[in-house]
C-alpha cells in the first residue's frame, strides 16, 4: 500500500496537503514544487486512490526533513500515518543519513516517535528557504524537532 510516488500522483499528493494547508495545518505546495521533488513523496494508496503521503528530503550528508505529512482527514487515525512515517525513516535509514527532522504544529505527534525539541538554530540555514517564502514567517510557531535513525 506504501509506495514511492509516481509522475501522475501529483494532483493528489496537492490534494491531500492542500486540504490541511488551507487549515493551516502545515504548508501548502504548488503543483510545480511536487512535481519538481516527486521522487522524494511516498503515497499510500487503496484501491488506486491516494489517501495520504509524505516525503523525505534530503538537506546535508547526515541530514534529511521529512515534510507534508498528511492524511485524508476521512481516513484518519486508521494508521495510514504510522506507515508513511516508518517508511521515510526506513529509507533514510537506507541511505545513511543519521538524523530527520520535522517542523510541526503538532509536537505531540511526532513525540511518539523519538522526535525531540531542538533549538532552530541548530538546522543548518539552508532549511529556512522555504520559510523565507512563507507568509507566516519568521513567526510561524512550528516547532524544530530531530530524531536519530
Ligand atoms: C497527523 C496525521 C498525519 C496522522 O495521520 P493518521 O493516519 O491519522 O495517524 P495514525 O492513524 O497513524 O496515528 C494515529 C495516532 O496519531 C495521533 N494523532 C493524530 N493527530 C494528532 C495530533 N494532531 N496531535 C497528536 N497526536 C495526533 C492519534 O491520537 C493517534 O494516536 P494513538 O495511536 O495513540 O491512538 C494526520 O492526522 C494529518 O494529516 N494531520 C493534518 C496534517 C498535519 O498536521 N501533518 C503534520 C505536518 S508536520
Amino acid at each position: 500500500m506504501i509506495e514511492k510516488a509516481k509522475i501522475r500522483d501529483g494532483a493528489s499528493i496537492q490534494n491531500v496537503i492542500n486540504t490541511h494547508a488551507k487549515e493551516g495545518k502545515m504548508l501548502q505546495r504548488s503543483i510545480l514544487e511536487i512535481y519538481e521533488t516527486i521522487r522524494d513523496f511516498f503515497v499510500y494508496r487503496e484501491k488506486g486512490k491516494v489517501l495520504g503521503v509524505t516525503a523525505l528530503s534530503i538537506c546535508w550528508e547526515d541530514l534529511a526533513e521529512i515534510r507534508s505529512v498528511a492524511v485524508l482527514k476521512s481516513e484518519s487515525g486508521k494508521g495510514i500515518g504510522d506507515k508513511l512515517l516508518k517508511a521515510s525513516f526506513k529509507e533514510a535509514k537506507k541511505l545513511g543519513i543519521k538524523k530527520v527532522f520535522v517542523l510541526t504544529y503538532i509536537p505531540e505527534y511526532f513525540k511518539k516517535y523519538g522526535f525531540k525539541n531542538v533549538d532552530k538554530s541548530t538546522l543548518p540555514h539552508k532549511i529556512w528557504k522555504d520559510c523565507v517564502k512563507c507568509p507566516k514567517f519568521p513567526d510561524c510557531g512550528e516547532v524544530p524537532m530531530v530524531k536519530k535513525i
